[in-house]
Formats: structure tokens, sequence, C-alpha cells
């Protein structure tokens, strides 16, 4: 289904291998393509090169975090008979494509990347001007467009790298695409689809070229995905004409933006391995629970008899993640009276995130116990996900005319 007809449907992302998941993941990505791998066909893959950009003086950290990600995925329930998991560094034709890419991209459009700058100022302490993180984003329009990807899961962050993206595949069809005779070709496709069909196409092609009306566009993109009798080259490149250009070999994703995890970390400011205050998804039962009783409260509270204030509290963060109107009334009304202690408050939310963490848990553990299973799930995604990265190269050098 290596086409631009599968690319609505399919839907890639990637993560950096950066040390055990917790629940800012779980929250904030994981639940997000759990429900994903249902409804789409998912591509999720360790993005380890893109590891090696920020942290290319200490690579020996990233072969455990590279297993321990891809347990933890698959301990949060990411199933293999439903979402294609696999390694970046292991599919070598992103390295290929990223080269290629790189031939045609305007340095300015790499610098211009807010990333760029942002990560520099705020890492200080790595030496990032390196040509490597320049290209941090590029990499990662490879890793979309050589699945095709129609949709692509990113937190805000990321928005702007799944833009350039765009940009790179417009300017790449734009050079490219254009086969000598497409025009004739193009006439030629929609002769295949029969009169009535190419009627209604050429319709919408017009209204749509004319007044830049995107139903049309749309109604004219599902039109060519329903016809069964023409060939993929053929519906590629109908697809461009729609829009005049050439034969679209590399589709524009677009991001599917994930909401921003209201997930707090044990000391009110977001979960995040660099502020140390973090529940791992694997942390056993007994840390939790103490993580949780001794995480810091309204300081208002200092003795029992202290009426506080849930606002200035992060537990109530925590219960409004976790906690029903009920619970949250009753924290409110005994919080303000005092009437409960803060050891009282915790205890649904301890309830809960045990309650959460031991699936997990236990799902973790059958994986650790398996090495070979889990390497094998990661070999037959890693083959799937080749398959369909050979098949654009293919495609791409074609285009560029590298396949003599
Ligand atoms: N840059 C992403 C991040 O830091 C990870 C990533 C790499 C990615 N390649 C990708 C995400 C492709 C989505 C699609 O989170
Ligand atoms: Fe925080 Fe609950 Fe204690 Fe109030 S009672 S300060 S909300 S822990």
């Amino acid at each position: 289904m290596n086409s631009v007809a599968g690319q609505y449907t399919r839907v890639l992302s990637g993560m950096r291998p950066t040390g055990r998941l917790h629940l800012g993941h779980y929250h904030g990505v994981l639940k997000n393509w759990l429900d994903l791998q249902h409804e789409y066909e998912c591509f999720f893959f360790v993005a380890d090169w893109h590891a090696l950009t920020t942290h290319y003086d200490d690579p020996t950290i990233i072969p455990n975090s590279v297993w321990d990600m891809v347990i933890d995925w698959l301990a949060a329930g990411i199933n293999p008979s439903e979402a294609t998991m696999f390694i970046q560094s292991r599919v070598p034709e992103h390295a290929e494509l990223h080269l290629l890419l790189s031939m045609m991209t305007p340095l300015g459009w790499l610098e211009r990347v807010p990333s760029y700058k942002d990560q520099q100022e705020k890492l200080k302490e790595r030496d990032l001007a390196t040509y490597g993180f320049l290209g941090y984003p590029l990499l990662q329009s490879a890793d979309i467009l050589i699945y095709k990807a129609g949709q692509v899961p990113v937190g805000e962050d990321q928005v702007a790298h799944v833009e350039l993206t765009r940009e790179v595949a417009r300017r790449f069809n734009h050079m490219y695409g254009r086969e000598p005779d497409f025009e004739e070709k193009a006439q030629q496709a929609m002769k295949k689809m029969g009169k009535k069909t190419s009627k209604l196409y050429k319709q919408y092609r017009k209204t749509y070229q004319e007044q830049g009306d995107t139903e049309a566009l749309d109604a004219a993109r599902a039109l060519l995905e329903s016809q069964q009798n023409i060939t993929v080259n053929d519906r590629e490149r109908l697809f461009g004409y729609i829009e005049g250009g050439g034969k679209v070999i590399l589709p524009e994703p677009q991001s599917l933006l994930t909401k921003a995890s209201k997930m707090p970390g044990l000391d009110g400011q977001k979960m995040s391995k660099s502020y140390e205050n973090t529940i791992s998804l694997r942390d056993d039962p007994a840390k939790v629970e103490k993580a949780l009783k001794t995480m810091p409260t309204d300081p208002a509270r200092v003795r029992r008899t202290d009426p506080g204030d849930p606002a200035k509290c992060p537990v109530w963060q925590f219960h409004q993640v976790y906690s029903d109107q009920s619970t949250m009334d009753w924290v409110t009304e005994g919080c303000k009276s005092a009437g409960i202690g803060c050891i009282e408050c915790k205890q649904p939310i301890i309830d809960k995130v045990l309650a959460e963490l031991k699936p997990i848990q236990d799902r973790a553990r059958e994986y650790e116990e398996q090495p070979d299973l889990v390497r094998s799930v990661i070999n037959e995604g890693c083959e799937k996900a080749r398959e369909i990265a050979r098949e654009t190269m293919s495609d791409v050098r074609h285009a560029m005319s590298l396949d003599y």
C-alpha cells in the first residue's frame, strides 16, 4: 500500500531513546499512540540517530535506552500485531534519503527552524554547533517521507519540523516530479477511470484550481482513492495533476497535534527527567508510594490543623488527572477546613497510580524475562519498515536519475 492513497491512513512517530519512560510520557504520548494503533496503520520507531545528534560524545548510554524504550512501549500496551515498531538505524534507507534531501534543502530553512537556536541555548553544556545537529529536522523529514506517512502525532515543539517536511516534500516533487510527458500520461490515466469518474475528477480539479476550494481538493482525492482500476503510479500522477504540478513522489504529511500532557511532576512542575520529579513506569510500587507520600504540599499547612489551598498544592494537580468530581470536592472541602490531613488526601492518588502501573509492570516483567521475544518484535518491525523504505527509495532514485 505504498502509495499516496495510503498516506491518509498511515501514521508515523518516533521517540528519542533517553532512558526509561515515565508517567509524563505515558499520559502525554503513549496513551495517544494506544488509541491511534486501533484506527490507523501505525509505525513507531526509536530515533537512535536523533539521540546521537545531541549525545554524540557519549553514545554508550544509547543501547540500553533503546531496549528500555521498546519494553516500555510494549508494557504500555503498544501491540505488535497492530503497530509496527522498529529502530531507525536498522533501516539505513533513512540515511540515504536524508543525504539526498540535503542536496536540495536551502541552508536557511534549517537555520530558521526555531528548535535549532533554542536547543543550542538551552543545552549550553553541549557543543551543538555541528553539522548533524543542524540537520536534525531534515533527518526527521526523511523519517516521515520515507514511509509516505499522512499523519505525524507530535507535540507542539515538533510542529515546525513537520512544517519543514512539507516544504521539503513540495520542493522535491516540484523539482523531480516533472516527467517530460506528464500532461499526456495524466490524460491517459484519467481515461482509464471511465467517462463518468474522469468527468467528475475534471470538475473537482477545475473548481480547486479556479477557486482554491479545498473541499473540491478533498473530494478529488477521495475519488482517486476509491478507484480500483488504476495503477499506483497513475494514481500519484492524478494526485499531482489536481494541483497542477507533477507526480507526487513524496506526499506532504500533516501533524496530528497531541495535546500537552497535564501530568505534573512530583514538585508540581511539568514531569521531566531533567527536573528529577518523575515516576517511571517501572518504578516499584514501594518506591512510587514513598515518592507520593513525601511529595510537597501547600507550604501553608505546617501543622495538621492549618487549613490549606489546593490551588497552591502539587497534589491537587494529581487529583485533576486521577480523581472523579466527588473526590475532588472532598479534597477541596477537607483541605480548606483542615478536615483532612495531607497523607489522607494523597491516598486516593497512590491507589490510582499504583492501579494504573500494575498491568504495565506485569507486562514489562514478561518482556524483561523474554529478551528474545522483544528482539523478534523489533526484527519483524524493522523488516516491514524496511520493505516500504526500499520501495520509496527506488522511486526517489528514479526521480533523481540515480537508477543507472
Ligand atoms: N524529533 C522528535 C522528538 O524529539 C523525534 C522524532 C524523530 C520524530 N523523527 C521523528 C517524531 C519523526 C515524529 C516523526 O520528539
Ligand atoms: Fe494538598 Fe491535599 Fe494537603 Fe490540601 S490536603 S495541601 S490539597 S495534599
